[in-house]
């Protein structure tokens, strides 16, 4: 079965065609960092405009890509993300199904960033831990199997990738903030600045707003820093607390496994230190199955059309769906 996944919640336009749930037949990424660089992070009313101009040249690119005319299956994200991006992929996923007579599947963002190791680890084993770091979102969850899982903690005020995104730009490094932190902190001396690690004993929630505070103090107590100790030390903080709480939840609850997910998952940092701290295997996804792509999108849409069934055509956006937990 060849299922059509249309990923469209924030700034990557993206289309691919999975066979079988796994099988990544083609997948399509039209990146618009371009278009809001300038403007230091996403503007959401650009991102709609082109996402409708990019959508379907990319549909068009996977279909080829995968050697079809039409797919058994359509699914597109249809929350959380911005309300006018989410709007695009969704009306135009149903608009497809109607037009091929395939049925249409609605998929949770969050839940398609768990399906990223699914698609990539033929030996997947369960239960996982999954460290879910991205822009938007810092989860930390128990997944049992796919559709089974359990909220462990999450951040209580900015997510891990919005601190690499805001100290970049305070740093002077641009958008997006994480990549460019992660280049500049190789020349850096991780120890130069002693920064909090927040609510180490507390949990397996995060907060990472206090450490973006204190980037900026030490900024104005040493102005003559170097950039690259602030960005070193500022990512060790970060880098710190997420592989501390993730091997702590996996020597608690005894998981088989530790996975990596979402766009700050792309950390050379994270992606070295995840592995040392437990003594299960880690999957970390490639670079690619990080950030925000289609396929993952199409195997999560593919589980749920098997599990659930279609989703009725009347389905809307939800910019805050939750993540999708189960008792
Ligand atoms: O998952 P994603 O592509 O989009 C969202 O759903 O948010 O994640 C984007 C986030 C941005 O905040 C970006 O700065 C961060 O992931 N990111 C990184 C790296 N590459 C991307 N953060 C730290 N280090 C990186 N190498
Ligand atoms: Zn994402």
């Amino acid at each position: 079965m060849n299922l059509l996944g249309i990923e469209t919640s924030c700034d990557e336009t993206a289309a691919a065609v999975v066979a079988e749930g796994r099988v990544v037949r083609s997948s399509v990424v039209s990146s618009q960092i371009d278009l809001h660089a300038r403007y230091g992070g996403v503007v959401p009313e650009i991102a709609g405009r082109a996402h409708v101009e990019l959508l379907m040249p990319a549909v068009a690119e996977a279909l080829a890509g995968a050697g079809i005319e039409r797919p058994d299956a359509v699914a597109a994200t249809y929350g959380p993300g911005l309300i006018g991006s989410l709007l695009v992929g969704l009306s135009a996923a149903k608009a497809l199904a109607m037009s091929w007579d395939v049925p249409f599947v609605g998929v949770n963002h969050l839940e398609g960033h768990l399906f990223a190791p699914v698609i990539e680890e033929p030996a997947l084993e369960w239960p996982l831990v999954v460290l879910l770091v991205s822009g938007g979102h810092t989860l930390l969850v128990l997944a049992k199997g796919p559709g089974h899982y359990r909220l462990l903690g999450q951040t209580i005020d900015d997510a891990a990738g919005e601190a690499f995104d805001k100290v970049a730009r305070f740093l002077g490094l641009g958008y997006p903030g994480g990549p460019a932190i992660d280049r500049v902190a190789k020349e850096g001396d991780p120890t130069a600045f002693r920064l909090p690690r927040a609510l180490m004993d507390g949990g397996y929630d995060f907060s990472f707003s206090g450490l973006k505070t204190a980037v900026v103090r030490t900024v104005e107590r040493h102005p003559e820093a170097a950039t690259a100790d602030l960005a070193a030390s500022f990512q060790a903080a970060v880098v710190d607390v997420l592989v501390a709480k993730a091997a702590k939840a996996v020597r608690d609850l005894g998981a088989a496994g530790l996975c990596l997910g979402g766009g700050v998952a792309a950390n050379s940092l994270l992606r070295a230190r995840a592995p040392e701290a437990v003594d299960v295997p880690t999957y970390v996804p490639s670079l690619a199955m990080c950030t925000d792509n289609a396929a993952m999108v199409a195997a999560a849409g593919a589980w749920r059309l098997a599990n659930d069934g279609p989703s009725p055509l009347s389905l809307g956006p939800d910019p805050n769906l939750a993540f999708p937990a189960t008792p």
